[in-house]
């Protein structure tokens, strides 16, 4: 059977894709076809025949309107929308910094809406797909991470409220919400350091952090027909973290107490 590539005469634009998932996700949209704008504050490694960059800062309404209107002047339509670019955000109320506060607002939930609204009147001329970006994080709340926790959560809910607002121009909406993910810019400030590492991939059951490739083929998967049914979908890629109620790990204690009955600790 051949491989189909379902990309092919398709345009797509990442938001945040000189970098991580973002740009994991340029390469498997180009691989199966695809001629892709990215939408970041700073360049990617390289670009190509099917890859442009244009400097965007998507907090910006009007950048976010220029940005669609670069890709349909290069490559004159969009199919797919991937609002990838966000920041973290490692502090606590009462001493995190309404500035601070309101800039991660800004790019993880403010941006997605200036970007959508400028991106879908385009898209609905032939339908399409619109991936977001979220996070476990917007899931449940996590220690230290008050204001993403609250950015991603509304970018879940948006999300939802865009897909039905969206069905009728044909174009999809769903989300991803990733657990923890190794080796991104952001990633490396959150997760990074060898020291904190292993308290990073205690909670997670498959024993490890996913890859940017993972997230990307589940970002390909939704952008593509073949999730032509589903639209305000959450969906999680988080090695089974949040499958757990937090809950002690029972099978670990009485390994454990086994080994430590038979003097083996
Ligand atoms: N890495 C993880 O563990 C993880 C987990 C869950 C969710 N996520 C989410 O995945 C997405 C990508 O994260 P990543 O880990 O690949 O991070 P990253 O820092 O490697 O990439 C983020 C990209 O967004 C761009 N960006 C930031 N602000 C921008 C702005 N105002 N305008 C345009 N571009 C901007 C950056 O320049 C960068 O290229 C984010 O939305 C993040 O919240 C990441």
């Amino acid at each position: 059977m051949g491989f189909t590539l379902r990309f092919q005469d398709k345009v797509a634009i990442v938001t945040g894709g000189s970098s991580g998932i973002g740009a994991a996700t340029v390469q498997r949209l180009v691989r199966e076809g695809a001629r892709v704008l990215i939408a970041d504050l700073n360049p990617p490694q390289e670009t190509s025949d099917a890859v442009a960059f244009h400097r965007t800062d998507v907090t910006s309404p009007t950048d976010a309107t220029a940005m669609v209107e670069a890709a349909v002047a290069l490559f004159g339509r969009v199919d797919v929308l991937v609002n990838n670019a966000g920041i973290g955000c490692l502090d606590e109320t009462p001493d995190l910094d309404p500035v601070v506060w309101n800039r991660v607002f800004d790019v993880n939930v403010s941006a997605v809406f200036y970007v959508c609204r400028a991106a879908i009147p385009v898209m609905a001329r032939q339908g399409g797909a619109i991936v977001n970006i979220a996070s476990v994080s917007g899931l449940a709340g996590d220690y230290g991470f008050t204001a993403y926790n609250a950015s991603k959560a509304a970018l879940i809910n948006y999300t939802r409220s865009l897909a039905l607002d969206c069905a009728h121009d044909g174009i999809r909406v769903n989300a991803l919400c990733p657990g923890t993910v190794a080796g991104t810019a952001m990633g490396v400030g959150a997760h990074g350091s060898a020291a904190d590492r292993q308290a990073w991939l205690d909670p997670i059951p498959l024993g490890r952090m996913g890859t940017v490739e993972e997230m990307a083929n589940i970002i390909a998967f939704l952008a593509s027909n073949e999730a032509s049914y589903m639209t305000g979908s959450i969906v999680v890629a988080d090695g089974g973290t949040t499958a757990h109620t937090g809950q002690p790990n029972i099978i670990a204690q009485r390994a454990r107490r086994r080994e430590e009955a038979a003097g083996k600790v």
